[in-house]
């Protein structure tokens, strides 16, 4: 297939030294779209980096970053802005989650998880936005869950974070109606990656979504501007009734949203 990627642009992916963001590197990779990998753990994005560069005639570039720290969306922008490097495409999918009865998790570390869900997702849209309108293309893929359609006890913190970012997403598609660009919400159950691991989870977990296929659905569906993307699962069927509900209010409402006045 021939690229759909310009060979002067950049498709940036948070997240992406193991699990759904590794795997939508390799979904962007095989698209011939040059990569920008940013994630903490160095020498996974070394390792990945050379291996893509090898399999597909792309660039790819890695910046090693921990994005609850509060300036490091700003110097991802500002280090991209350095190369000289076009954004087209932000895929915003670094997060994690955190298992276990609210009042007995570390506070400090469910901040963290709101830093990273939520602080770093809005901050790099924000910084990268700007760019994306003024090129007239591109696309913003936002990484939430089916955990954003209803409350989660014991993952209190990172349910709510990503009821946030599918809110947050459907709302700024909204605002970019009249532009060309494309911001989706990826919404997946339960995935085989080490999410549940770094979550505290030990319990076992039945039918886990391969991170392949889940990548797979998440890049196709990107192309064909769905706002939300569910990666198929049969369990998902039993919340589509509430999602549909849902989706129902929120057209209603959103007709009677007033603009901000300096509109462009
Ligand atoms: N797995 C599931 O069942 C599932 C279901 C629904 C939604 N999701 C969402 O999918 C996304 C990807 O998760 P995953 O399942 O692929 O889990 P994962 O394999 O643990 O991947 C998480 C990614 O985020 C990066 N990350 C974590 N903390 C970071 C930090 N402070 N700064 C920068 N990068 C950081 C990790 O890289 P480093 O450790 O190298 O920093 C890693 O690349 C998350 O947003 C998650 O909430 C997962």
């Amino acid at each position: 297939m021939d690229s759909l990627y310009s060979s002067n642009t950049h498709t940036l992916i948070t997240g992406a030294s193991s699990g759904i963001g590794k795997q939508m590197a390799e979904e962007f990779a095989k698209k011939k779209a040059n990569l920008v990998l940013i994630a903490r753990r160095a020498d996974e994005l070394e390792a990945m980096s050379l291996r893509l560069m090898e399999c597909f005639p792309i660039q790819v570039l890695w910046l090693s970053c921990d994005l609850t720290e509060k300036e490091a969306p700003r110097l991802v922008y500002e280090w991209c802005k350095e190369r000289n490097l076009i954004i087209d495409t932000v895929v915003n999918n670094a997060g994690a989650g955190m298992f276990g009865e609210f009042e007995r998790l570390d506070i400090d570390k469910q901040i963290r998880l709101i830093e990273l869900n939520i602080h770093a997702l809005v901050k790099i849209t924000h910084y990268f936005l700007p760019d994306l309108i003024n090129l007239s293309r591109g696309s913003i893929l936002n990484v939430a869950s089916v955990a954003a359609l209803y409350p989660l006890p014991y993952y209190c913190v990172y349910g709510a974070t990503k009821s946030f970012v599918l809110s947050f997403t459907e709302a700024l598609r909204y605002e970019m109606r009249h532009t060309k660009l494309t911001i989706s919400c990826l919404c997946p159950g339960d995935t085989d990656t080490s999410f549940f691991h770094f979550a505290g989870n030990t319990n076992k977990k039945n039918s886990l979504m391969p991170p392949d296929l889940v990548a797979k659905s998440a890049v196709k569906n990107l192309f064909k501007n769905k706002s939300v993307i569910f990666p198929s699962n049969i369990k998902l069927i039993s919340l589509i009734p509430k999602f549909i509900l849902k989706r129902i209010v929120y057209r209603r409402v959103s007709k009677y949203s007033l603009k901000p006045s300096s509109n462009r």
